[in-house]
């Protein structure tokens, strides 16, 4: 049986088991081919699950120019495309002030697509329509993926 959100009544979709860099930027790259200007995907695990190797096949798929790396000291790169990629790094958020001061409602609304890595961070103001993806480490090579999509969206 499929998880389901309690507000949303959304599934998430069976894990995917990812057995090396590769396959992790691959998936990146297949679920880019199902995004919708304005999607917003919030990234959430641990460091060194593959956040940021999953963004670099994002933007791949999204045909943006890279390279892709997590932003050690700012919250924000973006990348310009033909549906531009706002790429956010919230490890080093403090308080939700800085994000308002980065003015990330207009990168909410925006048409482009926003990723963020530890969305936790930014839980209350997160849309309620986004893609939810947990990354877990199960071994040194092997990473699980769980791919919770939006109301009403599916994917593949
Ligand atoms: N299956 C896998 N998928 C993604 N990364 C993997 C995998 N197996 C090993 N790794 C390693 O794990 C690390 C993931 O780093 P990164 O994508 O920066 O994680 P995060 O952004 O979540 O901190 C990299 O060093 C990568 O080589
Ligand atoms: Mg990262």
């Amino acid at each position: 049986m499929q998880a389901k959100n309690m507000t949303t009544g959304q599934a998430t979709l069976p894990a995917i088991h990812t057995k090396k860099e590769q396959d992790t930027e691959a998936l990146g790259r297949e679920l880019a081919q199902a995004l919708k200007p304005g999607d917003v995907l919030a990234l959430h695990g641990e460091l060194g699950a593959g956040k940021t190797c999953f963004v670099r096949g994002l933007a791949q798929g999204l045909n943006v120019q890279g390279p892709v790396s997590s932003p050690t000291f700012t919250l924000l790169n973006e990348y310009p495309g033909p549906l531009p990629l706002y790429h956010f790094d919230l490890y080093r958020l403090k308080s939700a002030a800085e994000l308002e001061d980065l003015g990330y409602e207009e990168y909410f609304g925006s048409q482009g697509i926003c990723v963020l890595e530890w969305a936790e961070k930014a839980a209350l103001l997160l849309p309620e329509e986004r893609w939810d993806i947990r990354f877990g480490i199960v071994s040194d090579r092997v990473r699980q993926v769980e791919i919770k999509p939006p109301a009403g969206r599916s994917w593949p």
